[in-house]
């Protein structure tokens, strides 16, 4: 029997009279990588959210290790935080810092790391995603693309997180870039024993890392099953969006 990391119980969430969540379930086995598919503005940024604390649902619960974390104080909800890490879509570097001052940011701001020590381990962290030590004192904005992508994972990688939230992880990317940074998404995961949640557009990529695969439509989870299930599914919803077709029982609302 795996443990569960994440379990999201009868989740709700409205913005006004704008239902997002609408009764969510779902659960993340310790050391799973589950992705979350599903169309622009169904809500898999506010989900991930709720469970990082960042919103606050307005009812049901997330558990995680077990614990109830909606309504927590303000200094346990921090000490979960500092549990969980996220890739930004876009890579969210800090341009006024150098490479590994933004990998080592986490270990400098919150650990209070001295600054050699920090440096020391920033560069083996970007050695680990492919980077060479003679980067750390570039700025990200000399880098490409696909190498900022790997400063950005290497400083989710820096704290060393159990549970990693990949937003749009490969958007932007070339396939092949796509591909090196799923192979380092799954190569890194598997090294923490970290538990990781994405979100994604890309099929390509949701097959690659997913060890399972959840989709999230009018704010429930209609289906969720593994990579090999997905091709065999019969739900209309699915086979449509990862058809990337126009036609079928989703409508886009414009
Ligand atoms: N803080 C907020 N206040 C009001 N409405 C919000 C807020 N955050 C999100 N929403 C609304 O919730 C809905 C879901 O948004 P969300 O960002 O979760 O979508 P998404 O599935 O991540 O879409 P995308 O794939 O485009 O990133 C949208 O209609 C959005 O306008
Ligand atoms: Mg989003």
């Amino acid at each position: 029997m795996s443990e569960t990391k994440i379990k999201i119980s009868d989740l709700h969430k409205a913005f006004g009279k704008k239902v997002v969540l609408n009764g969510i379930d779902l659960e993340v086995a310790k050391g799973e990588s589950l992705v979350v598919i599903g169309g622009s503005g169904t809500g898999k940024s506010v989900l991930i959210k709720c469970i990082q604390g960042l919103l606050v649902p307005d009812s049901g619960s997330i558990e995680i290790d077990g614990e109830e974390t909606v309504g927590v104080d303000k200094h346990r909800q921090e000490e979960l935080h500092s549990k969980m890490g996220m890739l930004f879509q876009g890579g969210a570097l800090f341009d006024s810092l150098s490479v590994w001052q933004n990998v080592a940011f986490s270990l400098l701001e919150n650990k209070k790391m001295p600054a050699k020590e920090a440096r020391t381990e920033a560069v083996r962290v970007l050695r680990q995603v492919g980077l060479a030590p003679d980067v750390a004192d570039l700025s990200p904005s000399e880098l490409s693309g696909g190498m900022q992508k790997r400063v950005s994972l290497a400083r989710v990688i820096a704290t060393r997180p159990e549970i990693i939230f990949f937003d749009e992880p490969t958007t932007g990317l070339d396939p092949i870039m796509a591909d090196v940074i799923n192979d380092l998404i799954i190569e890194t995961v598997k090294g923490l024993g970290a538990t990781a949640l994405t979100i994604t557009h890309d099929m390509a990529s949701a097959r690659k890392i997913a060890d399972k695969i959840a989709m999230l439509y009018q704010g429930k989870i209609i289906w969720q099953g593994t990579v090999k299930e997905l091709d065999k599914t019969d739900n209309p919803y699915v086979k449509q969006f990862i058809n990337g077709s126009s036609h079928g029982p989703i409508k886009v609302e414009i």
